[in-house]
C-alpha cells in the first residue's frame, strides 16, 4: 500500500509540468492585470457618473423603438456578450458582440478600433441606425424628462444646458463608459496560479500554458496582462457566410478614427493633448490594414463565444483547428507575409491548450454591477 502511494507520488512528480527561468519571466508578465485611469475621460472614476452610465445601460428607451438596450447585446450573465455570432438590434449587425468586462483596458474600441476612446464608443451606438437608431437630443430627452435620471445628471454634471447638444452627448457617453470602467473580471485561476498557487492550475492547463508561450507562438500577438498587443491583424478568418472577403476591418475604420466627432484629441476630451490623441493623430492608412482585426483580450474567452469578428468559430475547440490547421486561411493579399504557420497540433495539445484558455475565467464583478439599478429600488419593485 505504502509502496503503491509512493511510487503514485514519484509519478505525479514526473509528470509535473516545469517551467525554465525564462519561461517564468513570461508568465509573470502576464499577471496581475490592472486598469490605467483614461485621463480623456474626467468622469470615469467618479461613482455617481458610473450610476448615472448603469441606468442608461440597461434602458431600452435610448433606442428608436424602445426596445434596445446596450445590455440586449451586452447580456450580464453571458459575459456581457449575447452567445450569437452577430447580433441584431434595431437592424442586423455584421459583426459580433465583443464583452465589455475589461473593456477600459483598451487601445482601441470595436473590432475595427475606430473608436479611440471608450467615452468615444457609446454615442456612435446609440446613433448607429442598426443599433439603437437614436439622435443625441432624443437621448438627452429621456434624461431630462425622468426625474431618477435627471437628479442624476444634475449631480455629476450640474444643470444640464439644452443648447449644448454636443457638449452633452459627450457626457452621457462619459457616465456610461465610467460604469463600463467599474466591469472588471480579471482575476482568474491563472492569476492565483502566477501569485504562487500551484494548484490553481491542472497539469493539462500548465502543458498548455507552456505551449501558448513557446511553440504555439501566441505570444506574439496576444501578451501581457491583457493577452493583447492592442494590434491589429488577420488570422484568415472567411467571412460568416462564406465568399469573399468584404469586410476591410482596420483599414476602413482609420479614417472614421482619425475624423471621429468624440475622440481623444476632440473638443470634448479631458486631455486632448493625451498620448492616445497624439497616436491617434498621426496613424498612417497602411495596405496591410485590410482586413485586419483588433487581437482580443482572451481574458474570460471560455464563456465569450461565438469568436471572431463575425463570430465566425463557434467554439474554442474550432479556433484552436483553426490555428493548427489554418485550413481554411484567406488573405486579402496572396504576398501578404503572414506570421502564422499550421502548428499541426496533437489532439492532447488541443485539449491542454483549451484547459489554459480555460483558467483565464475570473468570476463576474459585484452583483450590484450586474443589473438595472431601477430594478433594485422598492418603488419599481412589481
Ligand atoms: C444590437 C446589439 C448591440 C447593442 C444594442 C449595443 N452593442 Fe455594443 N457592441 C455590439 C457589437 C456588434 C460590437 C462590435 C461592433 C464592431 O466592432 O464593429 C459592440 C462593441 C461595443 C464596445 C467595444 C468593445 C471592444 O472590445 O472594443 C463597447 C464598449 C460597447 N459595445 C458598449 C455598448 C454600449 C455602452 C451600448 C449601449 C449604448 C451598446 N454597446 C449597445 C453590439 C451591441
Ligand atoms: C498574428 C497575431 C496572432 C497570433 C499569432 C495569434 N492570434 Fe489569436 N487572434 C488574433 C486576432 C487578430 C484575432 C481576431 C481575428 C478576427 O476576428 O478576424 C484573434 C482571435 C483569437 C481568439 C478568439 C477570441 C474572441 O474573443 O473571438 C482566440 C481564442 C485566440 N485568438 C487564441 C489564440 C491562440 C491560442 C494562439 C496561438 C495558438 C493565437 N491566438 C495566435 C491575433 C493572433
Amino acid at each position: 500500500m505504502l509502496a503503491l502511494l509512493c511510487i503514485s507520488l514519484i509519478a505525479q512528480d514526473v509528470s509535473a509540468q516545469t517551467f525554465s527561468e525564462g519561461e517564468w519571466k513570461v508568465i509573470r508578465s502576464l499577471s496581475p492585470a490592472s486598469l490605467q485611469a483614461d485621463t480623456t475621460n474626467e468622469y470615469e472614476q467618479n461613482k455617481d457618473s458610473a450610476l448615472l452610465g448603469q441606468h442608461l445601460f440597461f434602458d431600452k428607451r435610448i433606442s428608436s423603438n424602445g426596445e434596445v438596450a446596450c445590455s440586449t447585446c451586452h447580456i450580464p450573465d453571458l459575459y456581457f456578450t449575447d452567445g450569437l455570432s452577430v447580433s441584431t438590434g434595431i437592424k442586423p449587425l455584421e459583426r459580433n458582440t465583443p464583452t465589455v468586462l475589461n473593456a477600459a483596458h483598451q487601445r482601441w474600441f470595436f473590432w475595427d478600433g475606430r473608436a479611440d476612446t471608450l467615452w468615444g464608443q457609446p454615442i456612435q451606438t446609440i446613433e448607429h441606425p442598426s443599433e439603437m437608431n437614436m439622435t443625441r437630443s432624443d437621448a438627452l430627452d429621456i434624461i431630462r424628462k425622468d426625474e431618477v435620471l435627471h437628479s442624476q445628471w444634475n449631480n455629476v454634471f450640474g444643470a444640464m444646458e439644452s443648447q449644448q447638444v454636443d457638449e452633452n452627448a459627450a457626457k452621457l457617453s462619459k457616465a456610461i463608459a465610467a460604469y463600463i470602467t467599474q466591469l472588471s473580471a480579471a482575476d482568474a485561476p491563472f492569476d492565483a496560479f502566477v501569485a504562487g498557487d500551484m494548484d490553481a492550475l491542472s497539469e493539462s492547463a500548465k502543458r498548455g500554458l507552456q505551449f501558448f508561450i513557446t511553440d504555439g507562438g501566441c505570444l506574439r500577438c496576444h501578451f501581457g496582462p491583457w493577452f493583447t498587443d492592442g494590434s491589429f491583424h488577420s488570422v484568415g478568418i472567411p467571412p460568416l457566410h462564406g465568399g469573399p472577403l468584404k469586410d476591410s476591418g482596420r483599414y476602413g475604420a482609420i479614417d472614421l478614427v482619425t475624423n471621429a466627432e468624440f475622440s481623444a484629441g476632440s473638443q470634448f476630451s479631458n486631455d486632448a493633448e493625451s498620448m492616445r490623441a497624439t497616436i491617434t493623430k498621426h496613424i498612417a492608412k497602411r495596405k496591410d490594414d485590410w482586413g485586419a482585426f483588433r487581437t482580443p483580450s482572451l481574458r474570460n474567452v471560455a464563456r465569450t463565444a461565438p469568436y471572431m469578428h463575425a463570430g465566425q468559430h463557434q467554439t474554442l475547440d474550432d479556433v484552436i483547428e483553426h490555428y493548427s490547421t489554418l485550413e481554411n486561411f484567406v488573405s486579402a493579399d496572396h504576398h501578404r507575409e503572414t506570421i502564422l504557420t499550421p502548428l499541426n497540433m496533437t489532439a492532447q495539445q488541443k485539449l491542454d491548450l483549451k484547459a489554459f484558455l480555460e483558467s483565464l475565467t475570473a468570476p463576474l464583478p459585484d452583483e450590484k454591477l450586474l443589473k438595472d439599478p431601477r430594478q433594485a429600488r422598492p418603488e419599481h419593485a412589481q
